[in-house]
């Protein structure tokens, strides 16, 4: 393992600030697509989470990687509404008790960290594979993003293997009929639309494989 494997929260920070500015980008896809099958608010309900964590980034002095993630996750839960900001808040802040009290993390335990914080939000939200939520893009990225590693990929070409893995996910979600949340309430009439979750879902996975590239090939 060389130093420049390892993840410090400028890389991090880097994801998060990535991420707001992908969800900004795409809020008015996300809003659409839950105006489809849900009450139109998923890309506002994220735009006004990530504004927060982006607001609060500024501010951010720790090197605690594990006070970060809980930070992420707690502005989450208390500035997003709806479904989404519980179960994101629940991702970050799984992902803060994998990597409490570490400055930072090698692939491996960057991998399980987003894997416990999917974990996290199937339990938060009891979706299984195939009910039509984030659940069904974060589940194929994590498999990717292990196989990747396990078979000796760098975190950047795994984490671009995972997000390819969560984009077909996410298109998976449109034949399917929706069992969890708001879009279950249409039963039948559910299929057909991708789901806005699995969407923003995918687009976190693409940002980690950006801003993780990004710094490879800054230190390479
Ligand atoms: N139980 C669940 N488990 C996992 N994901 C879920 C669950 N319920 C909803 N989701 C995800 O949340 C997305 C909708 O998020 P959004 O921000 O629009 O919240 P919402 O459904 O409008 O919340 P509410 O109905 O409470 O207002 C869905 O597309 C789906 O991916
Ligand atoms: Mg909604």
């Amino acid at each position: 393992m060389t130093s420049t494997s390892m993840l410090g929260i400028t890389v991090l920070i880097d994801w998060m600030q990535r991420y707001a500015d992908k969800i900004t980008e795409h809020e008015p896809l996300l809003t659409a697509l839950d105006a489809e099958i849900g009450d139109a608010d998923h890309g506002i309900n994220m735009q006004r989470g990530f504004e927060e964590v982006r607001m609060r980034l500024v501010h951010e002095r720790t090197d605690d990687l594990g006070a970060f993630f809980k930070s992420v996750g707690m502005t989450l839960l208390s500035k997003v509404g709806g479904a989404s900001g519980p179960l994101y808040g629940t991702l970050f802040l799984r992902m803060g008790m994998v990597a409490a009290g570490k400055r930072t993390l090698t692939p491996t335990e960057f991998a399980s960290a987003v894997a416990a914080g999917v974990e996290g939000i199937r339990q938060r939200g009891s979706a299984r594979p195939g009910d039509k939520t984030m659940v069904d893009a974060l589940t194929p990225a994590i498999i990717a993003l292990h196989q990747a590693l396990d078979d000796g990929a760098t975190l950047c070409a795994a984490l671009q293997a995972a997000a390819i893995a969560g984009e077909a996910g996410m298109k998976a979600t449109i034949p399917m009929q929706a069992y969890k949340g708001r879009a279950s309430y249409l039963g039948p009439r559910s299929i057909g639309h991708q789901d806005p979750g699995a969407t923003s879902a995918f687009l976190l996975i693409q940002s980690a494989a950006e801003s993780i590239c990004a710094a490879e090939a800054h230190d390479s």
